[in-house]
């Protein structure tokens, strides 16, 4: 039995990223931790989170070039906060410590921290009294972030303060012999003006990067391990057109050549024409090396009747795996053939898959949605990667724009927009609201400044009126929403225009609909997918 590594709780690493320029963040439960590692990976500087609970030596271990002790929500007093080995702040590893990261830094330390009774929370002016090194550049008045509920009074002896505010005495401060810094603000929220160039000293000046990690290095990376993982036996690549699956496929080509099969399943809860058309696609491209398998059949089986989006995405999962099982064994792949799959960071952290502190949103189907038992090797080359990462390696790649720009789909499609019981007619009634909201928003140029643009079948049928007839029809929600990477996401505000022509023309072309409404909430508290 083989496990794809996002299950296993501290799994190492893939080696996307090359070695010499690792960063780790500690996480200590930040609601953004995963922010940190995007800013830091911005300066082209590999980056991975970490639990708290991972050993010193474990992270040592992996020679990082620096260490970012994340923010977090305990206060350093409370009896289970969490805590981090000393020996950290004597291991010549440059440590940069974040909010709570510099609390309990100032703490272990034995600098003094007030409990905190009154919560800083927002803009403030940062001044800063010392630009030698981690504010190098930066004005000495800035607007930054702050968020917190214990205070730093006096930093640790053997430090200096660099930078106060109104409320923070030490908003910042250095050991320069250890290499030690901490900041009381988020410099990794957009609202910390000079937030980017804040971590950038960290990171090139003071821990010495190069910013070695470019597309093309992260793409021989994956092209390196997934020659290593599979070793000379063979391997087929779940293609489903979208931008993940195909950067995953080109990679895979180039570390197997002819030793790799594509296979395209068609689950029967794609968008309309969509099969056709990948189909269309790959079978010019790959010639033999691409295989279409139409399932629809056996999945719509599997899910009928089923209302829990949780179990939809694992009987998804699962059914994904046992055609691809099929396909391997008729391919003669089994035993130890690998399955190789565009699995993305943000699906492995939703999974909760990081051995991190968030929370299992949602199973997504490619992690946390996979069966116990396989008999296929899983190797996800893009699993430490972010959307806009995958796309800049893409890109690299030479994949035409039309795939790199893709919005994303997920991978148990449609089944996931129509909220209840999945049948043929609402993925029916589904594929024609979707096509007219898809075709609306691209006509109206706006596709590439939206993350995702889509309809839902919402459970709710309502009564209206059409012909001075009574009707009783579907009521479709309208989504669109802007993101960088698909862990928070805004609402669009599309023109009003652009939704009366999209509602008018739901109602007149789809005559089971007869209500449209646009969705107007965030990520968080709503996820972007409605289950
Ligand atoms: P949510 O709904 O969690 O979605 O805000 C975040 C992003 O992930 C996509 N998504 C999935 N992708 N398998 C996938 O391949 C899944 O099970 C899955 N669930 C959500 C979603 O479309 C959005 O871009």
């Amino acid at each position: 039995m083989t496990r794809p590594d996002a299950a296993r709780p501290g799994a190492p690493a893939s080696s996307t990223g090359p070695s010499a320029e690792l960063v780790l963040v500690v996480d200590f439960g930040a609601q953004y931790s995963q922010l940190i590692a995007r800013r830091v990976r911005e300066h082209r500087v590999y980056c991975e989170l970490v639990h708290h609970s991972t050993p010193l030596a474990e992270l040592l271990a992996r020679r990082p070039r620096a260490i970012i002790l994340s923010g977090g929500p305990a206060s350093v007093y409370a009896k289970d906060a969490p805590r981090y080995d000393t020996a950290l702040f004597d291991a010549g590893v440059p440590v940069l410590g974040i909010c709570y990261g510099m609390q309990l830094m100032a703490y272990l330390l034995r600098g003094r921290v007030e409990r905190g009774d009154r919560r800083e929370y927002g803009r403030a002016v940062l001044t800063v009294t010392d630009d030698q090194d981690l504010f190098r550049g930066i004005e000495r008045e800035t607007q930054c972030w702050m968020s917190h509920g214990d205070l730093v009074l006096e930093p640790p002896p053997g430090f200096v303060v660099l930078a106060r505010t109104a409320n923070s005495p030490v908003a910042a401060f250095a050991d320069r012999c250890r290499r030690l810094y901490g900041v009381q603000f988020h410099p990794e929220v957009v609202h910390t003006e000079r937030g980017r160039d804040i971590l950038g000293n960290f990171l090139l000046k003071i821990a010495g990067c190069r910013g070695l990690w470019t597309p093309e290095a992260v793409a021989d990376a994956a092209v390196r391990e997934v020659a290593e993982r599979v070793g000379d036996g063979r391997a087929i690549v779940a293609l489903s057109g979208g931008v993940d699956s195909s950067v995953a496929a080109v990679i895979a080509h180039r570390a197997l050549g002819d030793r790799l099969v594509a296979v395209f399943v068609d689950h029967g809860l794609l968008r309309k024409d969509e099969p056709e058309t990948v189909i269309e696609t790959f079978s010019c491209r790959m010639g033999a090396s691409f295989v279409p398998v139409r399932a629809a059949d056996r999945f719509l089986k599997a899910l009928c009747g089923v209302r829990d989006p949780e179990r939809k995405r694992k009987i998804i999962g699962e059914e994904f795996i046992r055609v691809f099982e099929e396909e391997a064994s008729r391919l003669g792949l089994v035993p130890g053939g690998a399955l190789v799959q565009g699995t993305l960071y943000p699906d492995v952290i939703e999974s909760g898959g990081t051995h991190g502190t968030a929370a299992v949103i949602k199973s997504h189907h490619n992690v946390g949605g996979l069966p116990e038992r396989m008999s296929l090797t899983i190797v996800e080359p893009l699993r430490n990667l972010f959307k806009d990462e995958v796309r800049a390696v893409g890109e690299e790649l030479g994949l035409p724009p039309g795939i790199v720009w893709r919005p994303p789909f997920p991978g148990p499609g449609l089944s996931i927009r129509i909220v209840g019981p999945v049948t043929r007619r609402k993925l029916a009634v589904l594929r024609e609201a979707d096509h007219v909201v898809r075709e609306e928003v691209e006509r109206a140029g706006l596709g590439r400044r939206l993350w995702q643009y889509f309809a839902v079948l919402t459970g709710v049928r309502s009564v209206g009126v059409m012909g001075d007839e009574r009707t009783y029809g579907y009521t479709v929600a309208v989504r669109a929403v802007t993101s960088e990477d698909g862990m928070t996401a805004d609402w669009a505000r599309l023109p009003h225009d652009l939704l009366e022509r999209i509602a008018s023309r739901i109602i007149s072309e789809v005559p089971q609909v007869n209500r449209v409404v646009y969705d107007v909430t965030s990520k968080p508290p709503a996820t972007i997918e409605w289950e």
